[in-house]
């Protein structure tokens, strides 16, 4: 069978969780990509971790080009009118409970979003006229954990071991599904830890940054000895936006750092930029703020990615190592206060609340 590459003439793209994380980065970059000329469309459901500040300044440079829809993934309405409305011929789906300590302690909307609202969405696209791409944005956590030695391909077999991984597991093989059974163009990308601006301080290295800033304790899991690959964001959004224009139709594409860190290396590293940066303060060192405490039920050990099929085949590799993209990251949070302290205070979410009410 000749596969051809999509066109990457995208018209009408819509982007799901853009005001989360990744989302954010990945509209902010597409948005100076000259080679993208379409509309974005952003539906976001705006839980605690999707923030409409991060983006409201596209709102207005662009009132053409970027439109921002408050909605739930999982809702056909919602969807059947976006569809319909704004013409829709491309998927990029972010949208995703995306948080493992609370995906074990409650994951009920962990299944309804990250399988739920993949299906649903898979759903309406196959329904749609002239649709060319689904991209599915996905997790290196699929594959299980590592010992010391080895590296996830695209052929590692799935070993989902918390709801988080699982529920995106399942995603996956429906997004896979809909391809083999149906015929919807698709491309899967599984990714490592990814960082950088606009995170969300519940996770690693927000959570240890805006801790330390403030000179309160940095609570490392078990004995911190646990090995992730961590992934600057913006090196992230440039594979994705490849593959979304030159990845072969029903293909998957591991996207990794080159950075495998033990989580201590990492908090070390902060606590040091940190004192080097914004200088020490009642304290010699941050690295006195470190506190060993219990460890994540069922705590994958190692996640490591051989990312060479995307290296091989489109060409890409990280462009930050974990120096620089640590600097930047911390940089970032320093720089932008206004926004650490709506999240911190929770502002953003009154805000919301006044503007956007009840979601439809
Ligand atoms: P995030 O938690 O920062 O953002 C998720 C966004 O999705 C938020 O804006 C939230 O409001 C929105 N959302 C949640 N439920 C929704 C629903 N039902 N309908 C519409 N919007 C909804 O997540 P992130 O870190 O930006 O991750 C984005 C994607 O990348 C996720 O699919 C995640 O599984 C995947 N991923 C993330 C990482 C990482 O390190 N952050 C690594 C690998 C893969
Ligand atoms: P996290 O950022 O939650 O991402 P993930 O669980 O998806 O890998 O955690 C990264 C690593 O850091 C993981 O091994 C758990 C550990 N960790 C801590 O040690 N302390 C913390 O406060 C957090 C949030 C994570």
């Amino acid at each position: 069978m000749v596969r051809l590459q999509t066109s990457f003439d995208y018209h009408n793209l819509l982007v799901t969780g853009g005001c989360g994380f990744i989302g954010t980065n990945f509209i902010r970059y597409l948005m100076e990509q000259q080679d993208f000329g379409g509309r974005i469309i952003n539906l976001d459901k705006l839980t605690y971790a999707g923030n409409p500040h991060n983006l409201a300044d596209l709102s207005v440079q662009f009132p053409k080009r970027y439109v921002f829809v408050r909605g739930d993934v999982a809702e056909v309405k919602v969807l059947a009118r976006i569809f319909e409305e704004y013409e829709i011929d491309a998927v990029c789906h972010f949208a995703a409970e995306s948080h493992v300590d609370r995906s074990i302690k409650k994951p009920d909307e962990f299944i309804r979003t990250n399988i739920v609202g993949t299906f649903q969405l898979l759903e309406r696209s196959l329904k749609q006229k002239n649709f060319r791409r689904f991209h599915h944005i996905s997790t290196d956590e699929v594959f299980g954990s590592l010992g010391q030695e080895g590296y996830f391909t695209e052929e590692t077999p799935y070993h989902p071991r918390n709801p988080y991984s699982a529920s995106k597991a399942s995603s996956d093989h429906l997004v896979r599904a809909y391809h083999h059974t149906y015929g919807l163009p698709i491309t899967i990308s599984n990714c490592s830890n990814n960082y950088g601006p606009f995170q969300f301080p519940e996770k690693l290295i927000p959570l240890m940054i805006l801790n330390g800033l403030e000179d309160k304790p940095l609570p490392v899991y078990g004995d911190g000895k646990y090995i992730r690959d961590w992934l600057y964001v913006t090196d992230h959004c440039h594979a994705i936006w490849l593959i979304m224009k030159q990845g072969l139709d029903g293909e998957t594409y591991n996207i990794g750092g080159t950075s495998e860190k033990e989580n201590i290396y990492i908090v070390h590293k902060i606590c040091d930029l940190l004192d080097q940066v914004v200088g020490s303060t009642t304290i010699p060192s941050r690295r006195a703020l470190i506190r060993f405490v219990e460890d994540r039920p069922g705590h994958d050990r190692r996640y490591a990615i051989d990312f060479s099929k995307i290296e091989n085949t489109l060409n890409w590799s990280p462009q930050e190592s974990i120096d620089s993209g640590l600097l930047k990251t911390v940089q970032w949070y320093i720089q932008n206060q206004d926004w650490v302290n709506q999240v911190r205070t929770g502002e953003y979410r009154t805000w919301i609340d006044q503007h956007y009410g009840q979601l439809e």
